[in-house]
């Protein structure tokens, strides 16, 4: 009988980008996924329960920095979506080793790994919009910006570069290995993804835990933000999620860099602020501080490359993807981690 299943692997499967895409994914009863992830941040929690508890997903514990643990897994995917990395700018300041330890080591392994895979049809790296800062700091680019720009690494001896190097990194091996040895990859650069489970240690679960605790002490909670005027562009995971799938199994996108991202949405921080307190139902008073050093006035992707080469615009304004984050926040901003 021909296999009819799609065999598909995830790397950093139980972090929020790819729990999400699993759950996506798995709603095919033909396509078969395996889970890798070493709980750096990924938790099993109820979500990741549900999604393990499905029939065709499969989860293996393992250090996506390990050789010999590469060495273990099957051979016969034919779609491998590599969302392991050490992210966070707490994670870059204090552990900028493991920022270039993780991300390069494992994007070398997995190359190294895809050459023996017969059936492989794609590899999704997963980039940043960070890499742009350089460019955007130093050159005044383009914004929204395209995947065409030039990319300028800022301070070489900041812990902070460590990120965005690492990504440049890997983008270099996706290109170089896959011209070498004939490996099918795409590249996504994602632009501020959003929505449930995303951690604790971003700005829209900070507000949330800011407005709540400050709504607390008072009925007209008072609120710095800094830079109010400075935009930037937030997805949400539903139309990240639809998009990456779509760049991973579409043919024009095979060795391509894609923005995923929504520029329609590009909001001042003055605006998140309040529609996150609306969202809330909590009444606020801005307290306006000056700009923060070094932040950029402007970030938004320019998405018209994967419009034209697949059709897509996102769906999910910002105010209906912030109450349906909150939902999900709501009753767990008690029990906050990393
Ligand atoms: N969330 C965003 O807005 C955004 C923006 C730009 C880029 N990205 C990229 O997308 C990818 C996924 O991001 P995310 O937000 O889901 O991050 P996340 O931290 O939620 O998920 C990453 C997962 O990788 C796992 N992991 C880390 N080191 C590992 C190792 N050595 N072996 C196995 N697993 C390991 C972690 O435990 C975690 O579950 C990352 O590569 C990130 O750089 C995300």
């Amino acid at each position: 009988m021909p296999n009819t299943q799609t065999n598909i692997l995830i790397t950093g499967g139980a972090g929020f980008i790819g729990h999400a895409i699993t759950r996506a994914l798995s709603e095919h009863p033909t396509n078969t996924i395996t889970l890798v992830d070493n709980f750096a941040r990924g938790r099993v929690d109820a979500d990741l329960q549900e999604i393990l508890d499905r029939p065709n997903v499969q989860f293996i514990q393992g250090d996506v920095t390990d050789a010999a643990f590469f060495a273990t897994l099957p051979k016969n995917f034919e779609y491998i979506y590599h969302l392991a990395a050490v992210i966070g700018v707490r994670n870059v300041m204090e552990k900028p080793d493991k920022v270039l330890y993780v991300n390069a080591i494992s994007t070398l392994y997995l190359f190294e790994y895809a050459k023996q895979l017969p059936n492989l049809k794609r590899i999704l790296f997963s980039s940043t919009s960070e890499i742009y800062a350089g460019t955007l700091k130093h050159f005044g680019i383009t914004v929204p910006t395209p995947e065409t720009e030039h990319l300028t690494l800022d301070d070489i001896t900041s812990p902070r570069t460590t990120y965005m190097l690492s990504k440049m990194y890997g983008e270099s091996i996706c290109f170089n290995y896959g011209r070498l040895y004939n490996i099918p990859f795409t590249v996504v650069r994602y632009h501020n993804v959003y929505g449930p489970r995303m951690g604790y240690l971003h700005v829209l679960p900070e507000m949330f835990l800011k407005i709540r605790d400050k709504s607390a002490e008072s009925e007209n909670a008072i609120i710095d933000v800094a830079s109010p005027s400075h935009t930037r562009a937030f997805c949400y995971i539903d139309d990240a999620v639809k998009s990456t799938i779509l760049v991973t199994e579409h043919t024009a996108t095979q060795g391509e860099i894609i923005n995923i991202g929504n520029s329609e949405q590009e909001i001042s921080i003055r605006d998140l602020v309040k529609t996150v307190a609306s969202v809330m139902g909590k009444t606020i008073t801005l307290n306006e501080l000056p700009d923060t050093p070094g932040s950029p006035a402007r970030r938004s992707p320019d998405t018209s490359k994967i419009k034209a080469l697949t059709g897509f615009v996102p769906s999910i304004g910002l105010e209906e993807g912030i109450t349906r984050m909150y939902a999900w926040y709501k009753d767990k901003l008690d029990s906050r981690h990393e």
